[in-house]
């Protein structure tokens, strides 16, 4: 059924909310995107739990379910984001696959695995060779299936019934009783499905889902379907959505704040109501809008109210209703020392005859973007430099199977280091990053894409490009444009056509427009690694995101200023910088001079364990050092920041090595901090005294050796002891964010450094040589957990000396061992080259560290006591609390 589209441009005078006697100071929420709600009579039911796996199509498929042979069955799925009717398609009559067993209500799929979603099914490993490098070497690709049955009661007969699918690597094809409802190529995308015309009401419903991730030629990286490691499977959230056929839409409310002072607040509110009947109907929605606080509770009263409106929306249609209403001395969103996260929810009702049949809350904040040519970005009016990171979606040990706690973790060790922004390379994140991203204060660069026509890999998203991409960037849009946090969209990262002349240019229009068109609240940006100041590319975006070359690539000056004087009036920002090889506690001789240099096999490289000396001056030829950078930022304060490549290690692409995970994170895979943190961390919170100091200082093989000693302080100048006896105290020069000592002479004993700002102590750090190795030590991040069976405990073991001190270089083998009401999900140490699965109990430390991450069984509650042994050192023990 095609649906026609109305707008009704009613402008209403705002209603600030009188005190309402008796309302609710308390209530939850209920939002839209975190807990199952019963509002009105919408339902939104997470049913992650119960479902069945299996790898590979039944033995004997005759039919081709390949999404080629499907595609007629699956385009109708992102209609909505369509935005020519022409474009739009229709379902084929008949059900491809409704021959084959997976996907027959009736179909015994007790012999399946028993799986809870998210779910990634390859970071369960073994890893093979059969797989790319870069794509971590683990079995992503092939196709799986995944079934659920559920009944729906005699009651929900009229009602609208949804499938919402958060993500799904990739190629997604649903059924529903053996009848083919629709699917979504894009691994990244979330999607809904429209269950109603299949359902079986008083009864058992039986969902398939096929994924099929194309399985490459060969384990070359340009073969395969990603760069990176992408995963496999429903591996965010999956949510049963029921509402009365007049609802709001998906995705169907838009907030934006376009006139914000110190008294007030304007709030500009569309709502989009479908009609899922085959009459024209009439509604009223009104709207009310609450404070909410970091739990979402509502705080007090409404702060502002839309008057109900009448809309008129048409059999199978849908109508847009514009409002505006204003908050008086909004609270704004912000971050940073000077600013919070304040947020506000608009709760909408849709009355039919005289009864509320949908409820519908959009969180959203109030806040003022200015992306200034000259002075770079400005939150609320206040210059704040975008001390930002790139993170791929995977979550380590746990690959890309989202989890709530893992996603707060990440941002809690990226906020203690001053990062308060994130892109998120190179594709749309899961809804929680974002949610998490509005209640903690961080700035989110949105990126669509890595890849448009033109491929990097044979099987990646150029395949469907031309079909999809406007069904996914609006679904991208209209999903995320409400969140606070967003502050920049995306649309592509060194995409081919960057250098393509007028031909990438029309499809960088093309895509400006969409963006446009859903959000003309927030700039445009690319990553621009090779596309030219003077390019037609460069031209149409609405800022300049440079990818390595704001620093200059190689021998080529900075673009920087060149693209600044180029476009005057354009904001210009690092999109992707630095891109340091490192590996968390190894350290090699004699270390790069300077600014560092290109890593080989004679500069950073320990070629016999295939890691990267952590002094964080190596790096691939067109990229950086962290000190080339600041250096960058600082000499050109119009820059508006930077994003580096990584915040955290990543599975999957790693350089110089073919290991199992990157090289290239400021934290490793295990969310433990390397070197480079701290001059992160020195930079980006001035006003945090600290100072840290490297190598570490246990080197018995270099007594009498030249062991150069590099200081990251928040200070400006510090001085350094070797045994009491000082070795000089330095000043920063401008442009310089490391104290060296390149000449110290390794002896064992204590380095200690004094770091000083403006002539006073600031901040000291001791190294000391560690003793023989005697005991293990753990130390939970957290030591009470929700036992839902979700929630997480990540547990450090160190391998310590008798006072305690790590060795610096132990690499014991552990075992870890869990009693009580618990479990353990998965192990790591950070480690790129270590290939044991990421679920064994066994993991042997790597330099001195290794991680156990432990969660209750599902409902079941008490202490739960962590115990690490290793052959000839006091084992340890730790005691988590599910409750
Ligand atoms: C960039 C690219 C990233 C990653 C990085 C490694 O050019 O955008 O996805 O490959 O290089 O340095």
């Amino acid at each position: 059924m095609s649906r026609t589209s109305i707008t009704l441009a009613v402008v209403w005078t705002a209603l600030l909310a009188s005190i309402q006697p008796g309302c609710s100071t308390t209530a939850s929420m209920d939002s839209p995107l975190r807990a199952d709600i019963a509002t009105g009579q919408r339902t939104r039911q997470s049913i992650n739990d119960g479902w069945r796996f299996t790898r590979g199509d039944p033995p004997g498929t005759t039919t081709s379910l390949r999404y080629d042979d499907v595609k007629a069955w699956i385009l109708p799925t992102g209609n909505a984001f369509v935005a020519d009717p022409a474009r739009r398609t229709q379902r084929p009559d008949g059900d491809p696959g409704d021959n084959v067993a997976y996907t027959a209500a009736s179909y015994d799929d007790s012999a399946w695995q028993a799986v809870d979603l998210p779910h990634d099914y390859a970071v369960a490993g073994p890893y093979t060779t059969a797989v790319s490098v870069s794509m971590a070497q683990l079995p992503s690709p092939g196709v799986v299936w995944y079934r659920r049955s559920f009944t729906l009661p005699a009651s929900d007969a009229g009602k609208s019934i949804f499938l919402d699918i958060d993500g799904a690597m990739s190629y997604s094809t649903v059924w529903l009783n053996g009848r083919l409802v629709g699917g979504w190529p894009y691994g990244y995308a979330s999607f809904r499905l429209d269950l109603t015309p299949y359902v079986n009401l008083d009864g058992q419903n039986v969902v398939a889902i096929r994924l099929d991730n194309p399985v490459p030629r060969n384990a070359d990286w340009q073969s395969g379907s990603s760069r990176w490691y992408a995963g496999g499977g429903v591996y965010r959230n999956v949510w049963l959505v029921k509402t009365a056929p007049l609802h709001v839409g998906q995705w169907g409310t838009y907030v934006t704040t376009p006139e914000v002072s110190p008294a007030s607040a304007r709030v500009d509110l569309n709502v989009t109501v479908d009609n899922d009947t085959a009459q024209d109907m009439t509604a009223r929605v009104a709207t009310e809008i609450f404070e909410i606080d970091a739990g979402d509770r509502r705080q007090g009263c409404a702060v502002a109210t839309i008057a109900p409106i009448e809309l008129q929306i048409p059999a199978g249609g849908h109508t847009t209703a514009q409002a505006h209403t204003a908050i008086a001395n909004p609270r704004l969103w912000g971050t940073g020392q000077h600013q919070n996260p304040n947020r506000y929810v608009a709760v909408t009702t849709v009355q039919h005859g005289g009864r509320i049949v949908d409820t519908y809350d959009t969180p959203f904040g109030v806040r003022t973007l200015r992306f200034d040519p000259d002075q770079g970005f400005l939150l609320n009016g206040e210059h704040m430099k975008l001390n930002g990171v790139c993170n791929h979606h995977d979550l380590g040990a746990l690959g890309a199977a989202l989890n709530d706690r893992a996603l707060e973790r990440q941002l809690e060790i990226l906020a203690d280091m001053g990062s308060n922004a994130i892109r998120t390379s190179h594709n749309p994140p899961a809804p929680e990053l974002l949610d998490l991203a509005d209640k903690m204060g961080f700035l989110i660069m949105d990126e669509a894409f890595d890849v448009w026509v033109r491929p990097k890999a044979e099987l990646d998203y150029h395949a469907v490009f031309p079909e999809w991409h406007e069904q996914d960037l609006r679904a991208m849009l209209r999903r995320d444009r409400n969140h606070p946090s967003v502050i920049l969209w995306s649309t592509g990262n060194e995409v081919g056509e960057q250098t393509a002349g007028a031909e990438g240019a029309a499809i960088a229009s093309e895509l400006n427009g969409i963006v446009h068109a859903e959000d003309p609240t927030r700039p445009t940006v690319n990553g621009m690694n090779a596309a030219a100041a003077t390019s037609p590319f460069a031209a149409v975006l609405d800022t300049v995101g440079l990818n390595y070359q704001g620093s200059g690539i190689r021998t080529n000056p900075p673009q920087y200023p060149v693209f600044h004087a180029t476009f005057p009036d354009k904001f210009v920002v690092g999109s992707e910088t630095a891109s340091v090889v490192n590996s968390r506690g190894v350290y090699t001789f004699p270390v790069a001079p300077g600014l560092g240099t290109a890593v080989s096999d004679t500069a950073g490289e320990d070629v016999v364990h295939r890691q990267v000396s952590a002094y964080g001056l190596y790096f691939p030829s067109y990229a950086s050092s962290p000190d080339k950078e600041f250096g960058s930022q600082d000499r050109w304060p119009f820059v508006g920041g930077q994003f580096v490549w990584t915040g955290f290690d990543y599975l999957g692409e790693p350089t110089p090595f073919d290991s199992r995970s990157s090289y290239y994170g400021i934290i490793d895979l295990a969310g433990f901090p390397k070197d480079v943190f701290y001059i992160y961390q020195a930079t980006w919170r001035p006003e945090h005294p600290m100072a840290h100091l490297l190598p570490h200082w246990t080197w018995p093989e270099r007594v009498g050796e030249v062991t150069p000693v590099h200081v990251f302080t928040s200070g400006d100048e510090a001085e350094l002891f070797l045994n009491g006896q000082s070795l000089g105290r330095k000043v920063k020069a401008p442009f310089e964010y490391r104290l060296r000592w390149d000449d110290v002479v390794y002896t064992p004993g204590e380095l200690h450094v004094v770091a000083y700002k403006e002539g006073q102590v600031w901040a000291t750090d001791t190294m000391r040589t560690a003793g023989p190795a005697r005991k293990l030590l753990l130390s939970p991040d957290r030591s009470r957990i929700a036992g839902d069976g979700k929630d997480l405990s990540f547990v450090t073991l160190t391998v310590a000396d008798e006072t305690s001190q790590r060795i610096p270089r132990a690499m014991d083998l552990i075992h870890f061992e869990v009693h009580g009401p618990g479990e353990i999900v998965a192990t790591d140490n950070g480690d790129p080259t270590d290939l044991t699965v990421f679920a064994s109990p066994d993991r042997t430390a790597f330099n001195g560290l290794a991680l156990a991450i432990v969660r209750a069984r599902p409902g079941q509650r008490g202490a739960i006591t962590v115990t690490a042994m290793a052959p000839g050192l006091a084992a340890a023990s730790a005691i988590i609390r599910a409750q």
